[in-house]
């Protein structure tokens, strides 16, 4: 077993070398990479009392050479421009969107045209479903499950970049048929894994001397 020290050291260069990878290598990374990254997103805490200790959560993986890859694609376009739609609709009476929404709406927009950047790219889509509870706290399920693949991830050398867009498809029967889902029961998340082509500068954090404040 490591050290607390050893433990502690390799935990911060994994949290410190994480980042969102938006450009990857065609090579394929092998499944098993692929497994011990979803096993270390199911080791991940879920929430809500009533959903079930044996499927609470499931992994969907779409490798890009997948027949699936193309209809995902087009799924994917039709729900952006559906979104980008209800956007623009409620920006003109929703102030907090008018002041807050414009950059976003002109990426969905960008993507209802061009489609999502790296599907079909990326050597895998890997969709992560959660079952909803109540009081509903599955997103933020999913949450814990993506960090914990990005770092198992990140640990093996492979990149991710994150693909929340699929949380909006939850509800949508042609996806959920795609990825053998019942409609309406689980929350979805989604990501994109392989090699990093691009490896982005350490992002810039404000000091955390100044975002604290210790209430002694
Ligand atoms: C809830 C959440 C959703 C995100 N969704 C996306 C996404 O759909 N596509 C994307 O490229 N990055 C997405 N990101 C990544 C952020 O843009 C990224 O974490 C941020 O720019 C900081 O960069 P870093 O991840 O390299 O530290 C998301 C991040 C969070 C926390």
């Amino acid at each position: 077993m490591p050290t607390n020290t050893e433990c502690n050291k390799i935990i911060d260069q994994l949290i410190e070398s994480r980042r969102s990878i938006r450009k990857f290598k065609s090579e394929v990374p092998p499944r098993e990479n692929i497994e011990q990254v979803l096993q270390a997103g199911l080791l991940a805490p879920y929430a809500s009392p009533g959903v079930s200790q044996e499927d609470f959560r499931r992994f969907i993986v779409i490798p890009r050479e997948s027949k699936a890859t193309a209809q995902v694609a087009t799924v994917f376009k039709r729900q952006v421009k559906y979104w980008s739609k209800n956007i623009e609709a409620q920006m003109e009476t929703d102030e907090f969107l008018k002041k807050h929404a414009g950059p976003f709406l002109g990426r969905l927009k960008m993507m209802g045209e061009q489609g999502l950047p790296n599907i079909g790219k990326a050597p895998y889509y890997i969709v992560v479903a959660e079952q909803r509870g109540f009081p509903p706290a599955e997103q933020l399920s999913l949450a814990h499950c993506l960090q914990n693949m990005w770092l198992k991830a990140t640990a093996l050398g492979l990149g991710m970049q994150l693909l929340s867009i699929t949380e909006q498809l939850d509800k949508d029967k042609e996806f959920c048929d795609l990825i053998r889902i019942p409609v309406g029961e689980y929350a979805l998340d989604g990501c994109v894994i392989g090699y990093p082509d691009i490896r982005p500068p350490m992002p810039k954090r404000p000091n955390l001397n100044e975002v604290t404040e210790w209430i002694t």
